[in-house]
């Protein structure tokens, strides 16, 4: 099936109003002059610069907007949370769910990634479900076991069509941010074989995220189950993200 290649940015924790306005007004009018079919960017600001981002977004674009996280209920005393209907309606299309950071740090697990799927699907929008093992899970041999269990465990019961709707990321903790260090395509076979063979054809995409950037995205993509790239820290400054979008479009599995 030819589909796009989805190359996203989170910012996590980073930039004000204005920068986060003056990256998306160059995205845009790069976008305007540098058509990029077969490929699906996507941009997950911080919540608040999520509306922000949106209006400067001409209509039709094909940037996708998302969030870092959203609660699993729609309204209520739950103070500091924001909720799906929130999200969307500040223009959110994706709602990230399950980055390590938040399971490290915010108390995520297994059950309320599963409820925040859910959530997220009820109300139309695309779940971007992250999952990955640390160093000491890598080292104990048990990568595929844990992270088919965190993926198993956030999309049980879903429908197939439901399914469909999902895109998981991949992202082993071990190489993720300034502490981490890049995967080798050889260390990323096995999970991705694995993933594909549960998941491959049966979600919206499978995304590799972890230290990527320019100098490793065309090996990162050329992984056979890898339909997408979800980035942190190259994609944070607006070049990073065209030079990665530039190599999705220039892939032969970009869909055209
Ligand atoms: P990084 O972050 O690209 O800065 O390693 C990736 C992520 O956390 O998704």
């Amino acid at each position: 099936m030819e589909r796009a290649l989805w190359i996203g940015t989170s910012w996590k924790m980073t930039k004000t109003l204005d920068a986060a306005r003056r990256y998306i007004r160059g995205l845009a009018d790069y976008l305007a002059r540098t058509p990029l079919p077969g490929v699906a960017p996507f941009v997950i600001p911080s919540f608040t610069a999520v509306a922000a981002v949106g209006d400067e977004l001409p209509s039709g674009t094909q940037v996708l907007l998302g969030v870092q996280n959203a609660h699993w209920e729609d309204e209520g005393a739950w103070t500091g949370e924001v909720s799906v209907p929130q999200a969307a309606d500040a223009g959110a299309r994706i709602v990230e769910i399950g980055h390590s950071e938040r399971r490290e740090h915010f108390g995520e697990t297994v059950e309320t990634t599963r409820l925040k799927v859910a959530a997220v699907l009820r109300h139309g929008l695309i779940p971007l479900l992250c999952i990955g093992e640390s160093d000491e899970v890598k080292r104990a041999g048990d990568t595929s076991r844990f992270i088919l269990d965190q993926a198993g465990g956030a999309l049980d019961g879903l429908s197939d069509d439901q399914l469909g709707r999902v895109l998981i990321a991949y992202e082993p903790i071990w190489a993720i941010g300034d502490k981490g260090r890049a995967a080798t395509v050889e260390e990323l076979r096995a999970p991705f074989a694995d993933l594909g063979r549960e998941y491959g054809d049966r979600t919206a995409g499978l995304l590799y995220g972890g230290s990527v950037n320019p100098d490793n995205a065309l090996d990162l993509l050329g992984i056979d189950q890898v339909t997408g790239l979800f980035v942190g820290r190259a994609a944070w400054e607006l070049p990073g993200f065209q030079q990665l979008l530039e190599i999705a479009a220039a892939h032969p599995k970009a869909a055209r």
